[in-house]
């Protein structure tokens, strides 16, 4: 792919299969530069958005002769890459890949390179700290003018950091702590550390050092949990401290209990033992503040959970990509990442023309009921019910036809392109966000149906309702998928239950 948009400098991005290359190629670009990514495989970059925007080459920082090549040409070099993740030791391979990379830019005549390494406080470092801090200084050794911007914990959805954060308050309302949980963290939203980065590629060519970069907010671990819990709409965790808990015991702890992978988590909590606060604001020398001023950490935590509080699910979850604000997740992002998400996925052909098909979709619920385990449907009415939810007296307007916005029982009609999606999502009392969406599409001439529920649960709680109901699953979703295909063969659709007889 070799697409050169405006006639700005030529950044190369190294690291743009990873979280803060994928977010950082839009704002270089929105920023008017021309920007070429380097990555191992191209194809980690094909979902991407601004992927037909940007000369994509494939290079391994390990490898001179294609970190060369990435290079050639370039103004402006970015290194967000690191091993860490990944097999074998860290260390070592961050260590070559730096040299070779630094080496690579000097030789191509690079004009400028920006690092984004974590902080490098005066004490012993972690190994993943003192590795980051090590590449730095390769970076500053290279000869070529670098800003080695240093960042503590970085918000934003996909952020392995700020993943854990996620998984570990949303998951345990009662925490046995270590420690590291009082050490004290500076963190950054996502969107302030783009600014940095972005601004850094224009900083005088006589600067080159080192950067604290941080938000207006200084918080222990603890504090982030209840600050997150706090934003996220949960109950303030109960937090028992213990002073046995070592950093690998709470790296397996951590591993059991999030989906991050050990082999990220566990440096990653090492590190957590280090205090991470800015020593210097000098960057303000440099560059001014972001532009709505440092982002908070309540605000940041806010922006990296709107997608699922705005109940986005398609750009959120589905592999069509919208561009979105740097906190939200990515289609490109690991599929830990992102907070928990459960589905049910059904599908079925049927031998109805998918106009009949669709007409069944569209006319469920209300009268028409829904087409499974009438039972199950007619006492998760009362229930929600007697939890002061809306149950299934409200029916439907119209019982052929869906509008955006309208009633559907216990449901909400999301998304609706008529003959194609139905979306609903659940108003209905639960321990989370749920979702039902029906796709009807032609398969070989046959009609065929995709059902999907999706259930994003908050708290331990929604984990606990998601597995007691999955019996169930098979009954209910299954039931409904084959149900609503019998009913589009059928001349009249079926009635299973009358709504509106829950109480
Ligand atoms: N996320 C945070 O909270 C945070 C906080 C402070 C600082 N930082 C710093 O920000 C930088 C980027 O971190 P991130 O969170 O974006 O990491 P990430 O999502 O894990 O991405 C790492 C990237 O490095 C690439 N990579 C690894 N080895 C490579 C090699 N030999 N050649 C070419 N590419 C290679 C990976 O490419 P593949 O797809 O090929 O594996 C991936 O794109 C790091 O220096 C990190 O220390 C991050």
């Amino acid at each position: 792919m070799t697409r050169d948009e405006g006639a700005g400098p030529l950044c190369l991005v190294t690291g743009a299969s990873g979280y803060i290359g994928g977010r950082l190629v839009p704002e270089l670009l929105a920023a008017g530069h021309r920007v070429r990514c380097m990555a191992r495989s191209a194809r980690r970059l094909r979902d991407h958005p601004w992927a037909g925007r940007v000369e994509i080459v494939e290079g391994d920082a390990t490898d001179p002769a294609s970190t060369r090549h990435a290079l050639d040409g370039a103004d402006v070099a970015y290194y967000l890459i690191h091993a860490i993740g990944g097999a074998g030791g860290f260390a070592e391979n961050d260590r070559r890949a730096a040299r070779t990379f630094a080496g690579a830019a000097r030789d191509a005549g690079v004009k400028r390179l920006v690092y984004l390494g974590g902080m490098a406080p005066q004490e012993e470092l972690s190994p993943h700290l003192r590795s980051r801090a090590e590449v730095g200084r390769i970076m500053l050794d290279s000869g070529v003018p670098t800003a080695w911007l240093r960042a503590a914990v970085i918000i934003g959805s996909g952020s392995a950091s700020f993943e854990m954060l996620r998984y570990l308050t949303e998951r345990l309302p009662v925490m046995v702590t270590p420690r590291w949980v009082r050490t004290r963290i500076q963190p950054i939203a996502i969107r302030d550390v783009l600014h940095y980065l972005v601004a850094s590629a224009a900083l005088p060519p006589d600067v080159s050092r080192g950067f604290d970069i941080g938000g207006p907010d200084v918080l222990t671990y603890v504090g982030m949990m209840q600050r997150y819990a706090a934003v996220a709409g949960l109950r303030r965790r109960i937090i028992i401290p213990v002073p046995v808990l070592s950093p690998a015991l709470s790296s397996l702890w951590v591993g059991a209990i999030t989906p991050v992978p050990g082999a990220l988590a566990r440096p990653l909590v090492e590190s957590l033992r280090n205090e991470v606060v800015c020593t210097d604001d000098d960057i303000g020398r440099y560059v001014p503040p972001p532009p709505d001023g440092p982002t908070g950490f309540d605000r940041a935590v806010e922006l990296a959970l709107r997608r699922v509080r705005e109940a986005d699910v398609a750009t959120r979850w589905s592999s069509a990509s919208t561009p979105g604000a740097p906190s939200d997740p990515l289609p490109t992002d690991p599929s830990w990442a992102g907070g928990s998400l459960y589905t049910d996925d059904r599908s079925c052909r049927t031998d109805a023309s998918a106009e009949r098909l669709w007409e069944v979709v569209e006319g469920i619920g209300g009268e028409r009921g829904w087409y499974s385990f009438p039972v199950a449907w007619r006492a998760r009415g009362v229930l929600d019910r007697l939890a002061g939810g809306v149950g299934l007296r409200r029916g439907r307007r119209d019982p052929r036809r869906l509008r955006i916005g309208e009633t559907v029982d216990f449901w909400r009609v999301e998304e609706l392109e008529p003959g194609r999606l139905l979306r609903l999502r659940a108003e209905m009392r639960l321990p989370g966000l749920a979702w039902l969406e029906f796709r009807v599409s032609e398969d070989d001439g046959r009609a065929r149906l995709e059902q999907r529920a999706l259930f994003h649960p908050r708290g331990l709680a929604g984990h606990a309702y998601w597995w007691t109901f999955l019996p169930f699953h098979n009954r209910v979703f299954g039931g409904m998928c084959r149900g609503i295909a019998h009913a589009a063969e059928e001349p009249q659709p079926q009635s299973t239950y009358s709504s509106g007889t829950d109480v």
